[in-house]
Formats: C-alpha cells, structure tokens, sequence
C-alpha cells in the first residue's frame, strides 16, 4: 500500500485538486485507491462520493487518528492518498513520516514557495529524528501551458537555491480541472462541448502518474520512517541495523513540544 500525501503549509496551492487528480489517475488505471481527506471543507470527500463511487474517502483525519486509518486500512488499497490540511505542522510532520512520498504542490507564488520549504523544513526534523529518508519533491501546479511567468521562474529559482527537488511533470493550468470539481465527475466523463482540452487534461496526469511511479515501487509497504506507528511489530521489514532508531520514531517528535510545569 503505497502512501502519497499532499502538503504545503499554505492554502490555495492546490492540494486538494493535486490529491484528487492523482487519485483520479490512479483509479483509471484500475488501480484500488483510498483518499485519507485532512481538510476541514472535506471537498476532497465530497468529490469522491460524487463521481462514480470508484475511490473510497474518509473524511475528518487529523494528527490523532491518521495512523489507525492507516492500519486499518493496510492492505485493502493499492494506493492511499493524503490530502493535508496545512494548518498543523504537528500533522504534516506525521504525515511526511508516515509517506512513502511526499509532493508539495506550488503555485506560481513566493507565498506559495514559502509555505513549501515550512514543509521542507518539518521534513528535516522528521529525517533528523528517525535518521531515514523521507522521498520528497515539489509539484509544479496551476502552470501556464503557454509562457512561464516571471514568478514562477523566481520560485523555481528560490526552491532550487535550496536543493529543493521538483518533479518535472507539473499540473498544467486547465479548466477541466475545475470542471471536475464543479460538476462532480472524472475527467473522462466531462462534456467536451462545455470544457475544453480534455485530453490534453488526461495526457497531462499521465504523465505525472509515470513520474511519481518512478519514486515509489508498486509493491511498497511499510517502508516510511515512522510506519511502525502503524503496524508496530506487524510492520513489513523490521529496522536495519544502519537505521537503529527508527523503531522510536513516536517519541521522536516529543522534543518539539514543551511540557507545562507543575
Ligand atoms: N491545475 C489547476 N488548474 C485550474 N485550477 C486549479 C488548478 N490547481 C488548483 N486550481 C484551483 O485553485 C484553487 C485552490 O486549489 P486547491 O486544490 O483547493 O488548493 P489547496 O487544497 O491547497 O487549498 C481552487 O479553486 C482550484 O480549483
Ligand atoms: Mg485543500
């Protein structure tokens, strides 16, 4: 069961049609798929429901009980997604240690870019603590199709100033997009009367399914920092000996938060 969530810590990047697109993607290649939906408008879930009852979703995941659905739900699903709310840095840690990948959607804005090296951030303490590798990258998304804007190029340039990985497929600016949104459906089933660029919508998550699939392995399972979180001693491959610390990866997070005195 592979694991992908959406983060940046910033609203309005586009995780959501980000974690939907993917899932979408996913499904039409036949594939099982489960959306864990962090955010507090549930749009994410609503879609779901709505557009043809081929990808489960559970709404109403937060920090707390994240890991159970997770464990509950080992083995059922070929793919979950996360779909982050990026409100809580205690839940994007979680989520990033508990992924197999991790994609930071980014709009064409410093603001944006900021709220992606917060998560970037998060995502070194979580590697830090549990001395393992965290797969990570940032997802270009809502990209002019015809001319690559000045901010853009300035975001590029301030996420690779930091060594920040970026997947070189981006989610294309396309109404097809908010179409699926408005009209509860896959991209497949739009009305190409009403929306245009269908296709050029399904070639472009194709090719970002091809891409992230170079990241995670088809058959991967338990292998994220923190998965014993999870499934404790059930967990597929038990800590190698290079990695002696990731079997305390819970108490790990504990440093970041301060206890009130007596
Ligand atoms: N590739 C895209 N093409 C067109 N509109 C997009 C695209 N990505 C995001 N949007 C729009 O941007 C807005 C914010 O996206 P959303 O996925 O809700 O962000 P987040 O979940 O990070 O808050 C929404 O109105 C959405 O329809
Ligand atoms: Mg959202």
């Amino acid at each position: 069961m592979a694991i992908v969530s959406l983060a940046n810590a910033k609203g309005g990047a586009g995780k959501t049609t980000a974690a939907v697109l993917l899932a979408a993607a996913y499904a039409r290649k036949g594939k099982s798929v489960l959306v864990l939906d962090c955010d507090r408008f549930s749009s994410a879930t609503e879609w779901c429901a709505k557009a043809g009852g081929k990808i489960d979703a559970i709404n109403g995941v937060t920090a707390s009980n994240l890991a159970e659905h997770l464990r509950r739900n080992r083995g059922r699903y070929k793919h979950v997604i996360v779909d982050l709310s990026g409100a809580s840095d205690m839940l994007i840690a979680l989520a990033s240690g508990l992924s197999d990948l991790v994609l930071v959607p980014v709009q064409g804005s410093v603001l944006d870019g900021q709220g992606a090296v917060h998560v970037f951030n998060l995502i070194e303490m979580v590697m830090q603590n549990t001395r393992s590798r965290v797969r990570r990258a940032v997802l270009l998304s809502r990209v002019n199709p015809l001319v690559t804007t000045r901010s853009l190029r300035k975001v590029q340039a301030m996420l690779g100033e930091k060594g920040i990985q970026m997947l070189a497929t981006p989610i294309v600016e396309r109404s097809a997009y908010r179409d699926m949104f408005e009209k509860s459906c896959l991209l497949d089933d739009l009305d190409p009367a009403k929306t245009s660029n269908i296709e050029k919508a399904i070639a472009n998550m194709t090719a970002l399914l091809r891409e992230v699939k170079t990241f995670i392995a088809d058959d991967e399972d338990a292998q994220a920092p923190y998965s014993g979180i999870c499934y404790g001693e059930e967990r597929a491959a038990p800590p190698s000996k290079r990695d002696p610390y990731r079997r305390y990866a819970v108490t790990s997070l504990a440093p970041s938060l301060s206890m009130p005195s007596a």
